[in-house]
């Protein structure tokens, strides 16, 4: 249903990068934790149970909206 069909990449550059999803609906809270280290990718998509993600540490992310990093 909300599922885009879109994915986004994410490349971690160093240890202990955090993937988190967020929920979709009223209710928006964490839903699921991934720990990538440094190197690692993940490529994810939005869907139905999953409005936003959020990336904590420094990592690589391509997105339909570009090419960018959380930290230069
Ligand atoms: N079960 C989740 C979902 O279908 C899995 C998921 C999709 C996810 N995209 C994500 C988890 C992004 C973390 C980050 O929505």
């Amino acid at each position: 249903m909300a599922d885009t069909g879109e994915y986004i990449v994410i490349k971690a550059d160093e240890d202990g990068v955090n993937v988190i999803g967020l929920t979709r609906g009223t209710d928006t809270r964490f839903h699921h934790s991934e720990k990538l280290d440094k190197n690692e990718m993940m490529i994810a998509q939005f869907t139905e149970h999953t409005s936003a993600i959020k990336i904590r540490g420094k990592a690589t992310l391509q997105t339909s909206h570009g090419e960018m990093k959380t930290e230069d």
